[in-house]
């Protein structure tokens, strides 16, 4: 239980978002069927993020196999034998209310059992009855990425951008981050799929003049048009390029699943037809027809028939049966008008016609499929069809690009997008005086109407004197049967802070609320200020008023930088920031006039704005926390699991090696020469208790038995690993202390000949006498001791401890080494007058162990010249460090 306090702690760590900014960026581009990923860090190079396969696109995908999780297509094809414990495509499900339609869709394409969670959203249940939200099952995929991209990244990754259909609601954009936060990432942001497209075409392109182009992205979950203007700016440099999304048309109901689900129906009745069997009733024949639906649809992608083969579909009947395009068409045939009409609908939202348009770029898997081809081609014509981004990972690698220039931590090339928010969202709240029949008049008002620019930020202004709602609403269902209301926010503390304004003598106090359409399309409201003119009478108050503060009656939205996150995280307060951003919208009759900014200072009081969530909340704190929590207990759980299985499979093998090591018929090897046989008997002995162990044992046994019994048998080993490894070393390290007794004599006697001969001369030495008589009687010492020491090893036996370590022969030959380097590296003084500088710093800058350690620096370069190469005899150059030892 406290393990699990530990997990909850660390939770709240990672919810409380580290507010240092990490390198790395993590884009995901989550569908409904595949998951694309790509890490953006300096060193990595950058690219679409591999699975353990090396697969580019991963099925999104979670499934339980022995009580552990798998991902991808393992937990795809899980399906046809767990149909219970597989669930896939849950994308389709983000925030939908149970009673939903997207529910009873979900229903007909996978025979994973739904259940409502407390907050009416959708979890799914396991066949042991456990169940996971929605977001815990996303976040589960959320995480597996992550931990893809930290292998690759080398450290932990948080920041992620997440792209979203554009015509997702503040609903489902909620469920996406907290997912994300669920998975123990950060939401850097959330775009849209097809902006992440037109990033990925500007990447390397420029539009010396203006264009529009379409991205087209026929998805799994549905088909989405994106009008987006590219113009490049080459007065500035480097070169900026600005997108401009003005238009955006969708379906959310047709797309690859749609048509895998009609195709599965056409197998479904050949084989009822067949058979008699009524293969709908049966989960894993089901599963196993989806599966196949989805292959055969490849199939007659590029083929006008396929063949369908499924050894045992249901019932014990081997299935086969021929499909054809035409018969998938016809199936589809009431579609055909669907698959063009978000290009048309996007072209018409940005007020353009097709004239306007330079190309339809196509995405998705689904633009494989050819009746979408041809139906877009017949609507848009063939002229204007561009294949030129690879469909799958022009998103994700869009959103990278994207992502990276948010974090601010790389060079990217510039690309500035202004991005829209596609559903009309209301504010409405109840006016101050009742209507003339004394009811409460509503009065509502298109605040952010479809096409607006997201990052933006709008001020209503209230005549009240009392706390009040603020209502949020999209004017339209933004799917059937989501709530319209996303939140409502309490104004509250209202009547003090007017109370406060009057008395200290403001006259037409006012209530100021600024809402943002945050850029990854969060509503929110940012700010609530009581706020009043209160006259100065003082000569400065009067000046001010005359030249100062300037009245702000702008218009326009205030355009926001993104650096705050996506969405407000949690109870919002207002914040504190001042408000002179703020500028007036026309929105509220009681609305009034700007008044002069003199003063202001003293005539704002920030008011409390509390949000309410009236129908499907996003995830609270707790919850998020409970099942960030629930996801690290499944991670350590599995992590223990693999530990365990590991420590069992080293020790099983290390054991079957000891074997083979004692084993009577291999006789000579190293392993018998270095060990006596009472070690030998210790070892088998406990080595045959260990087996036992295991064979009796090892099914209940910890982590730490394992690693325990293993430890205890090496113990035993590591000595006459030892000896066979001083045998190995013990050549080389006599090699090398002799090449330096022999280096030092020979130095000695050139030295002692050059310095007497200088010293005849009159000339300055490099050397005194003591230094030399120094060195000598190091290299006494070490040859003593070496040739004494050598010569008692001489009679050590193969199977008997050393007498001495090849390390200490090391150490020592170091000690000469560096008193002889010393000596060897000093630069001849120069007679007089030439600067004493020169040989001061070379002397200082030797670095003694410079030329043994092979260090290439020039800062040994002047060395160089210090001893002749011919003064080390040829074969007495130090070997490099000993060769493993994993042969024994
Ligand atoms: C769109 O095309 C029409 C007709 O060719 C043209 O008059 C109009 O200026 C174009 N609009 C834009 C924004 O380029
Ligand atoms: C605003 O909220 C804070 C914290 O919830 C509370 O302490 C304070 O009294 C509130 N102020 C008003 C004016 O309601
Ligand atoms: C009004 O509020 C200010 C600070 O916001 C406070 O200093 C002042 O005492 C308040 N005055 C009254 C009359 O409440
Ligand atoms: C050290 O070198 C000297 C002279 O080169 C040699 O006579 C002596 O045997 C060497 N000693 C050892 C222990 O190698
Ligand atoms: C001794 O002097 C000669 C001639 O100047 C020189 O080449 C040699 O490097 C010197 N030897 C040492 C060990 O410094
Ligand atoms: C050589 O030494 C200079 C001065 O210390 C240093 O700036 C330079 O990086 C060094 N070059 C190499 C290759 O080590
Ligand atoms: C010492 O090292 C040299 C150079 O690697 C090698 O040729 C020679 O055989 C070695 N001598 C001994 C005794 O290992």
């Amino acid at each position: 239980m406290h393990v699990l306090k530990l997990w909850h702690a660390l939770s709240l760590l990672a919810l409380t978002l580290p507010s240092t900014t990490l390198a790395a960026v993590l884009a995901i581009d989550y569908g409904a069927d595949f998951i694309k990923a790509s890490l953006m860090k300096p060193g990595v190079p950058f690219d679409v993020l591999l699975n353990k396969d090396s697969k580019r696109k991963i099925q999104s995908s979670v499934a339980w196999k022995n009580g552990d999780r798998i991902f991808g297509s393992d937990a795809f094809n899980m399906a046809s034998r767990f149909p219970s414990d597989s669930f896939s495509s849950v994308k389709l499900l983000q925030a939908a209310p149970f009673d939903s339609e997207a529910v009873s869709y979900y229903k007909s394409i996978s025979p994973a059992e739904l259940v409502e969670t407390p907050r009416k959203t959708v979890a799914l249940k396991r066949s042991d009855g456990t169940e996971f939200s929605v977001e815990e099952l996303i976040g589960m995929q959320f995480s597996y990425i992550k931990g893809l991209a930290e292998t690759l990244a080398g450290e932990k990754v948080y920041d992620t951008i997440v792209t979203v259909p554009p015509y997702y609601s503040q609903f489902e954009r909620d469920a996406v981050a907290d997912a994300i936060e669920v998975a123990g990432l950060r939401t850097l942001a959330l775009i849209n799929d097809g902006t992440s497209v037109a990033v990925n075409y500007a990447m390397t392109r420029s539009f010396p003049t203006p264009e529009y182009h379409v991205l087209y992205d026929a998805g799994a979950s549905s088909i989405r048009a994106t009008v987006a203007q590219f113009s490049t700016d080459h007065k500035v440099s480097p070169p900026g390029t600005q997108i401009t999304v003005t238009g955006v048309g969708y379906d959310r109901q047709v797309g690859g699943i749609e048509l895998d689900r009609r195709l599965r129906e056409i197998l479904v009745d050949k084989f009822v037809a067949k058979h008699q069997k009524d293969v709908r009733k049966d989960k894993r024949g089901m599963a196993k027809l989806w599966k196949e639906a989805g292959r055969v649809k490849a199939i007659l992608s590029a083929n006008s028939d396929a063949v369908s083969t499924i050894e045992s579909l249901a019932f014990d009947i081997d299935f086969k049966s021929k499909v054809t395009r035409a018969e998938f068409e016809e199936a589809c045939g009431d579609l055909k008008g669907r698959y063009a009409q978000p290009i048309l609908d996007a072209v018409k939202n940005a007020g353009l016609t097709m004239d306007n348009i330079t190309s339809v770029i196509f995405t998705g898997g689904a633009t494989r499929t050819p009746m979408i081809q041809t139906a877009v081609k017949a609507a848009v014509g063939d002229d204007k069809i561009a294949l030129n981004v690879n469909a799958d990972e022009a998103a994700v690698l869009g959103a990278a690009l994207h992502g990276a220039s948010l974090s601010r931590q790389f060079k990217t090339k510039d690309i500035k997008v202004t991005d829209i928010s596609v559903h009309d969202i209301q504010s409405s709240y109840f006016a101050s005086a009742p209507s003339t029949n004394g009811k409460p008049r509503t009065i509502t008002t298109n605040l952010f109407p479809a096409g607006s620019k997201v990052g933006t930020k709008k001020t209503l202004t209230f005549k009240r004197t009392e706390d009040f709602d603020i209502a949020f609403d999209y004017k339209d269902e933004v799917a059937p049967g989501f709530p319209k209301r996303m939140l409502e926010v309490e104004i509250s503390g209202v009547s003090e802070a007017l109370g406060n304004l009057t008395e200290r003598g403001a006259t037409d106090p006012v209530v100021k609320a600024t809402v943002s359409l945050s850029q990854s399309g969060f509503i929110s409201v940012t700010e609530a200020i009581a706020h009043g003119e209160i006259k100065d009478e003082s000569l400065t108050g009067k000046l001010k008023g005359l030249f100062g503060g300037g009245s702000s009656s702008s218009e326009e939205d205030t355009q926001t930088e993104e650096n705050t996150p996506p969405r407000e995280t949690e109870s919002d307060t207002s914040s504190s920031s001042a408000s002179a951003s703020a500028s007036s919208s026309s929105a509220s009759p009681s609305a009034s006039p700007e008044t002069k900014k003199a003063a202001k200072e003293l005539s704002t009081i920030h008011l409390n704005a509390t949000v309410h969530f009236i129908s499907s909340a996003p995830m609270s704190l707790e919850q998020k926390q409970a099942s960030r929590s629930r996801l690290r207990a499944l991670d350590a759980e599995e992590a223990a699991k693999y530990r365990k299985e590991e420590a069992r499979n080293t020790l099983e093998s290390y054991l079957y090696h000891l074997r083979d090591l004692l084993d009577e018929e291999n006789k000579d090897t190293p392993f018998k020469q270095c060990s006596q046989p009472s070690e030998r008997d210790a070892l088998l002995v406990k080595m045959e208790d260990t087996f036992e162990w295991l064979h009796d044992r090892a099914d209940y046994a910890e982590t730490s038995q394992f690693l325990d019994k293993r430890n205890a048998l090496e113990a035993l080993e590591r000595p006459i690993i030892h000896r066979y490894q001083e045998i190995e070393a013990f050549p080389q390290a006599l090699n090398n202390s002799q090449m330096w007794n022999w280096s030092t004599r020979l130095f000695l006697q050139e030295a002692r000949q050059n310095l007497t001969a200088e010293q005849e001369a009159d000339l300055p030495s490099k050397w005194t006498k003591e230094e030399l008589d120094a060195l000598e009687k190091t290299l006494k010492e070490h040859e003593t001791w070496l040739n004494i020491w050598v010569e008692k090893q001489k009679s050590v036996k193969s199977n008997e401890d050393p007498v001495i370590e090849t390390t200490e022969m090391k150490a020592r030959a170091k000690v000469l080494e560096t008193q002889l380097q010393k000596l060897w590296k000093r630069k001849v003084p120069k007679v007089k007058k030439t600067s004493t500088a020169t040989a001061a710093t070379a002397t200082s800058e030797a670095s003694e162990s410079a030329k043994a350690d092979g260090a290439g620096s020039n800062e040994s370069a002047p060395e160089k010249e210090g001893i002749p190469e011919a003064e080390i005899p040829q074969d007495q150059e130090p070997l490099q460090s000993p060769k493993p030892h994993d042969e024994l």
